[in-house]
């Protein structure tokens, strides 16, 4: 039976028949979107608690199980809530004629007596790294992953779906996922479902489409807003705004016709009478937070993703900390000149390699630029910086990197070394002096410290200018270990880590700077100044010429706020 265009009259048939139904609203979209057609390779559903995630996993399992090709897989995050999935399928499939074997969970269908033939549903839990590798190799049609943002990292999630493939058209491979905001995955979840482009700081166009619908579209990204008008069992009209994602790289080598879509259903409890109505305890228990947890509350009880419990810099404001460029501070050339300036950088091959300029300004560090990517070797990234900082006006004091840097693997050279050799391109006085940090016990909570520092610092906070993108899409998505409790979880996605690494061993070296140590060229001329009425020292004799600076500036027809 074909049940879409979903209303109150076709569920109402279902009921007759006995049949289970979808809610209306959201749930119905979600199964129907995701049962119609390969299109749609990942589907996420929920995002707040409560509006029927698990149920519909569940009612999606359902289709396939008369095949007896189909093999799926569950994963939860641990072995209680995966008994709690169990039980509920045990119920729900009963009429498959389930048999249910536990620790870990098989769930078997089919009438022959060996039950070799049927369908078979796995269960696993993402308790432990070792979890995500036991499952490759291994092929899967469906993969159900409920509390998606429990797996730290996207990597390990596109592990977790090389599993995902099928040689039968009519089992195309689905990822059917659900999630709560919150936990740590929520950064890279948040990015790949929920708000793929970054709508406040992003490089992209939007475009209103006929329909209503609205596409945003950056390089890498088509991010379609669809829009779902549908009526509660009263009659009362209400709007679901879904996302369908087209990744351009994901696809890139996708033949035409077979390229994928990512959806993102979002639901609160809001959409399900079932619980508003019989279970007044569990929406209490939502509505209790608001007293206790703010932040717990608008994520679970309105599906918030850019509020969460657990967040390491809370103090994080981009009102506060996000400014366009130098004027917004009033920050003059001279001043800017003046500063101490610094480059900080984390590096990585697989990972990203971050790098951060950040000038020192009434005692606050402001960074005013970023340099980020991966798959470049060091030696790129010191030519790089070499025709950065060759071109431009600006002279850095100081370059400081992890003592990791220093490693030098199979005797080849180290990334350091690859990096100073082109920084010893540059004519000497633009070229800083190189400080290593080191790794020593406890040096992540001095990180972690000089971050909560700066960004808290009055009467002028830490400022970050906004197109450090990356920077600024980490800092709120870093949260703690849940093991190491006050440290910031490294297992998260890289996407998140390598930014606030890059960035902030600049400012733990900041913030260990000896008094004294720190004597800059530049700030003896600016004390000096004095001096240039008398007729003492002028900026030409140490080299410096600010009107040539500023008629150089002028030429280039830019502002140099915006270099
Ligand atoms: N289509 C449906 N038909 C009947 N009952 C439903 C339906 N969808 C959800 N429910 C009921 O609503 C309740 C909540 O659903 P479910 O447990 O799937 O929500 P959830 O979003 O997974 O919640 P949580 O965030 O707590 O995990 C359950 O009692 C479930 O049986
Ligand atoms: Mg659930």
């Amino acid at each position: 039976m074909n049940i879409w265009p979903y209303t109150i009259e076709v569920k109402k048939k279902l009921e007759e028949q006995g049949l289970w139904r979808p809610l209306l609203g959201p749930q119905a979209l979600y199964i129907h979107l995701m049962g119609s057609t390969p299109r749609f390779r990942e589907g996420l559903f929920g995002g707040a608690r409560g509006p029927g995630k698990t149920e519909a996993s569940i009612a999606l399992g359902a289709d396939r199980i008369p095949n007896p090709h189909y093999r799926g897989l569950v994963l939860r995050r641990n072995a209680r809530d995966l008994a709690d999935y169990e039980a509920r399928c045990e119920e729900a499939y009963q009429c498959f004629n389930v048999q249910v074997r536990r620790n870990p969970m098989v769930l078997r269908f089919g009438d022959n007596s060996q039950n070799t033939k049927g369908a078979v549903v796995q269960g696993g839990h993402l308790h432990d790294l070792g979890s995500y590798i036991q499952y490759q190799g291994q092929q899967f049609s469906r993969i159900f992953i409920e509390e998606l943002t429990q797996i730290p990292s996207e990597l390990l999630y596109k592990q977790i779906m090389s599993s995902c493939r099928s040689i039968y058209p009519e089992l195309f491979p689905q990822m059917i996922l659900t999630a709560n905001p919150g936990g740590v995955g929520m950064g890279w979840v948040k990015k790949r479902f929920v708000e793929p482009i970054d709508l406040r700081d992003g490089d992209y166009t939007k475009t209103e489409l006929d329909n209503g619908d609205i596409l945003y579209e950056d390089d890498k990204i088509k991010w379609w807003q669809r829009r779902y008008e549908w009526e509660t069992e009263e009659g009362e009209k209400r709007l679901t705004v879904w996302n369908e994602i087209f990744d351009k790289e994901e696809n890139a080598m996708a033949k035409e016709g077979h390229e994928v879509y990512r959806i993102f259903v979002p639901a609160t409890v809001d959409d399900n009478p079932i619980l508003t109505k019989n279970d007044p305890a569990y929406v209490n228990m939502l509505e209790g937070l608001k007293a206790t947890d703010t932040a717990l509350y608008e994520a679970w009880r309105h599906g918030d993703w850019s509020v969460f419990a657990g967040q390491v810099f809370t103090e994080f404001d981009r009102d506060k900390h996000i400014i366009n460029n130098f004027a917004d501070i009033g920050t003059t050339t001279e001043e800017f000149n003046n500063a101490v300036k610094i480059i900080s950088m984390d590096w990585g091959y697989s990972d990203n390699t971050a790098i951060y300029f950040t000038a020192l300004l009434n005692g606050r560090p402001v960074t005013y630029h970023e340099m980020y990517g991966n798959k470049k070797l060091a030696s790129e990234w010191g030519e790089e910086l070499y025709n950065y900082l060759n071109d431009s006006e600006q002279r850095i004091d100081y370059f400081i990197f992890p003592d990791d840097m220093e490693d030098n693997k199979n005797g080849f050279s180290s990334p350091i070394d690859d990096i100073t050799e082109w920084i010893n391109k540059l004519p000497p006085d633009k070229q800083p002096i190189m400080k290593k940090m080191g790794r020593e016990g406890g040096s992540r909570m001095i990180r972690q410290q000089a971050t909560h520092k700066y960004l808290m610092m009055k009467p002028d906070c830490a400022k970050i200018f906004r197109r450090c993108t990356n920077l600024i899409r980490a800092l709120p998505n870093l949260v703690y270990d849940e093991e190491k409790k006050e440290e910031i979880d490294t297992h998260t996605d890289h996407e998140l880590t390598n930014p606030y690494d890059g960035w902030s061993y600049g400012l733990r070296w900041l913030a260990e700077r000896k008094e004294g140590e720190l004597v800059h060229k530049s700030e003896l001329v600016g004390q000096k100044m004095v001096g240039v009425v008398a007729g003492e020292t002028t900026y030409k004799d140490i080299g410096i010429d600010p009107a040539d600076v500023l008629r150089k500036q002028k030429r280039r027809g830019g502002d140099w706020k915006t270099m």
